[in-house]
Order: C-alpha cells, then structure tokens, then sequence
C-alpha cells in the first residue's frame, strides 16, 4: 500500500548529488534507529512509538474513559508548543470546517494557554459557560507559564460553575517528574493522570497521551492515526528501508541547506492543513533552528497566497525552497468515504467568461493551480520536492507525523545540529520572569 510518494521531478538535484547526500544520511538515521545519535538515548522515545507504547496507550485511555464516566459536551485543551500543535491539526484537517455550528459528531475543542490575550480568554470563557467541558491541560515540564496561568483561570471557571467538585472532570498530561507541579496537583486534588515519558520531547509528542487523550475524549479515530504512524516507522525496519522518501527529503533539504537556501516553505492547497502546518513549523524551527543554523520555515496556502507570496517567490531574494504537500483525495465529512463532487455549473450565456470550466471538480481546478505554481516556481529555480499523499484521512495524517518527525530528526542530525533541545526558548523566559517578579 503507498501512502506517500516524494516526486523529485522539480527538485533542481541531480541524481548523483542525491545518492552521494543518501550515503550520509542513512548513516544518520542510523544514530537515530539504534538511538546512538546525539539524545538518542534520552530523546528518541518517539521513534517506533505505535509499537512500544502508542497501542497500550490507547487501551489505558479506553480503560479510564469506561471507568471514569462523565458527561460532557466539549473538550478544553489547555497546552502550548508541542502541547497543543498536533491536536490542533488532526482536528482541524479531520472536522468538518463547520463542524461546531452544524454538529459533526465530533465534540468541539477549545484552546487555552496558548497567548496571554485578556480579551480571547475572557470570550472562551462565555462560551463555555454555555457548555459542559472537560479540561485535559498539557504540559510535559508541568511549569511552563502561559498553560499554568490557563489552568488556574479554568479551575477558578470550573469551581464557580461545578460547586460540588469538579475533579471529575479534569485530566491531566505530564512527565512523571516531581518537578511537575501538575503531577502534584493531580495528586492531590484527584485529577485523571497521563504521564509523557522523559525521552519524548515536546514537538514529537502528537502521537503520546499528549495528542492521543483530548482526540479520544473529542471522539476522533485514534486507533487510525497510531496505525499510520505504525505503518511509517514498520517500513524504516524493512528490507528496503534505504529508498525511503523520509531519508531522501532530509538528504535534499541538506544538499539545499549546502547550497545556500534559508527558508523552506511548507505549500498546500487545502485550509483545512493550515494548523498541520504550524505543527510542521514547531517541528523544523525548534529542532533546526540553532547554531546559527536551519532552513527558517513557514507556510503558505495556494491559491490564497499566489496572490500575495507568490511575487516574492517568482521574484524575491532567491533563498528559499518550497515543499508541496497535496492529496489525492479528501475525506469528506460527515459523509466520511462516500466523496463529494462540487462541480462548475452551466450557464447559458456565458456571461462570467467561465465555460471553459464547466464540468470540471473545484479539486481539478485547485490541483491546475497547484501545479502552476510549482511550474512556476521551479522555472526561476526555487526547488519544490513534493510530497503526494493518497488521501486525507486519520491514517495518513498518523503516517505524516511519524514521516515528518523523521526526516526532522534525521535532517537536524546532518545539520550537526541537536534536533531534540531548545536551548533558545529559554532566554525569553527568564527575561519575563524577571520584568513580571519587577512590577
Ligand atoms: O517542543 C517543545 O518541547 C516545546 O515546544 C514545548 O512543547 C513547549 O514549550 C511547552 O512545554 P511544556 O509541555 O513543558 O509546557
């Protein structure tokens, strides 16, 4: 079954070139499946994850869930960075795009703790004062600052609005460290109790209870994403591992980095992948982004920003490559497989200049776009890898998260980088700390 083809057609590589960077590379990954590399030991739980641990996960949630009920109507995920990012994205490239408004079957989820906005916070909270939630709070460290302050405004919600206790309706997520201060409240105060194992860092998190709890709880097929994931890290132990494409992206995105190149821009052609994208981000900036090196990623959605970005592309400062990510086919909801076709309409008279359209799907015309722009941008010599993907479902996402952790991982190891800290986070920090201890 593939799931995912990596078309080198616009690469701008030569095949030589690739195969001498492929020798280097499966070194790398290497270091990184026999946990030799640099915090291969302490950092690489992530790697084979569905198989140690994310199956067995699943059953412990299911077991909580039937033994802990409690009624409920949506789900507040409280959590930052790697906390929140992949939830994020599996609920937003899997529900229905009005699926609060016209009810998809999913149960909604709201975030918290991400920014330190008054206003937003204020407004989440009259929203929930006409809803029934659970609140799962995520931290790996227990301690970070904007979800802590997020989970205190929400106890102080929950306590107003539960009189009687509201334990019941509280999970937490975090490292089994006493330096968590969530593992002791959860303690103390008799909250449900996830723990993030020490050697799965944040951004590599989405498939550990860290993802997996709030998705369960909102109703999506958790069984599906931990069986692509499955799927992905399965190929990397057989016979042919080497053709990876995981392991020819990351020796293209070094033979860039050599080249020259600084940005790598992730490009879609479906809104619905745009929170996929910022968990792509978390993942490349924090595990790359250091030692005055890595390829500064960002995103763009086609054809929204052909029409802006799209100049700077054709024209601009030519440092940058492009990753194009597209799927055959999307996952309708709710009509789940059964797939929905929205075509141009006839009109008599023409009167729109469109006819030359008519009968074609939107997707066709999104697709015509999609490869214009790749045509486009590879002719003035920006390289587009692009990644084809079968469809858009909980499978593949599951095999894109494990897919993109690899080549990020494995990228960074030959950027002689290491792709597990973030050293740099830290310095903000302290400066916060230090002018709100002033005031
Ligand atoms: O990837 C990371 O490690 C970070 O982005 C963290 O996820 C983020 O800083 C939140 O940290 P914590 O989960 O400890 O609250």
């Amino acid at each position: 079954m593939t799931i995912l083809k990596l078309n080198l057609d616009h690469t701008l590589i030569s095949e030589q070139a690739l195969a001498l960077m492929m020798e280097k590379t499966k070194v790398a990954f290497m270091s990184l499946r026999e946990k030799t590399c640099v915090g291969g030991q302490t950092h690489t739980g992530w790697f084979d994850w569905p198989r140690q641990q994310g199956f067995k996960l699943i059953r412990e949630i299911e077991a909580y869930f039937q033994e802990h009920p409690v009624n409920y109507d949506s789900v507040v995920v409280i959590g930052i960075g790697g906390s929140y990012n992949g939830t994020r994205a599996v609920e937003q490239a899997l529900n229905h795009s009005f699926g609060h408004e016209l009810g998809s079957g999913y149960k909604p989820i709201y975030y918290l703790g991400q920014h330190l906005s008054e206003t937003q916070t204020l407004e989440l909270f009259d929203l929930l004062a006409e809803k029934n939630p659970i609140v799962i709070t995520v931290s790996k460290s227990g301690r970070t600052l904007e979800p802590s302050l997020g989970f205190r405004l929400a106890k102080a919600f929950l306590a107003a609005r539960y009189p009687k206790g509201y334990a019941e309706r509280v999970l937490i997520v975090t490292e089994d460290s006493n330096a968590s201060t969530l593992k002791r409240l959860a303690e103390r105060e008799g909250f449900g109790l996830f723990y993030l194992p020490k050697d799965v860092g944040g951004r590599y998190s989405v498939l550990s209870a860290v993802g997996i709890l709030p998705l369960f709880y909102a109703g999506y097929p958790v069984h599906q994403l931990m069986n692509g994931a499955h799927l992905f890290f399965d190929s990397l132990h057989k016979e042919d591992w080497q053709k990876s494409p995981a392991l020819e992206l990351a020796s293209l995105r070094q033979l860039y980095w050599d080249q020259g190149k600084r940005v790598d821009l992730i490009a879609i052609s479906e809104p619905k992948l745009q929170s996929f994208c910022e968990w792509w981000k978390q993942l490349f900036g924090e595990s790359e982004g250091k030692r005055d090196k890595g390829l500064l990623p960002s995103s763009l959605v086609y054809p929204t920003d052909l029409h802006s970005m799209g100049q700077y592309l054709q024209e601009g400062v030519n440092q940058m490559i492009e990753t194009f990510l597209s799927f055959d086919r999307y996952e309708s909801v709710p009509t789940g497989l059964v797939e929905r076709r929205l075509r141009v309409p006839f009109l008599s008279d023409n009167s729109d200049g469109l006819s030359y359209l008519e009968g074609k799907n939107l997707s066709e015309i999104n697709q015509a776009a999609f490869s214009a722009a790749i045509f486009a941008h590879a002719s003035r010599g920006v390289p587009c890898p692009h990644i084809q993907v079968a469809q858009l479902d909980a499978f593949s996402l599951g095999y894109l998260f494990a897919f993109f952790q690899t080549v990020c991982a494995v990228s960074g190891l030959l950027l002689e980088v290491n792709p597990f800290d973030q050293p740099g986070v830290e310095t903000y920090k302290q400066k916060m700390y230090e002018l709100l201890e002033q005031n």
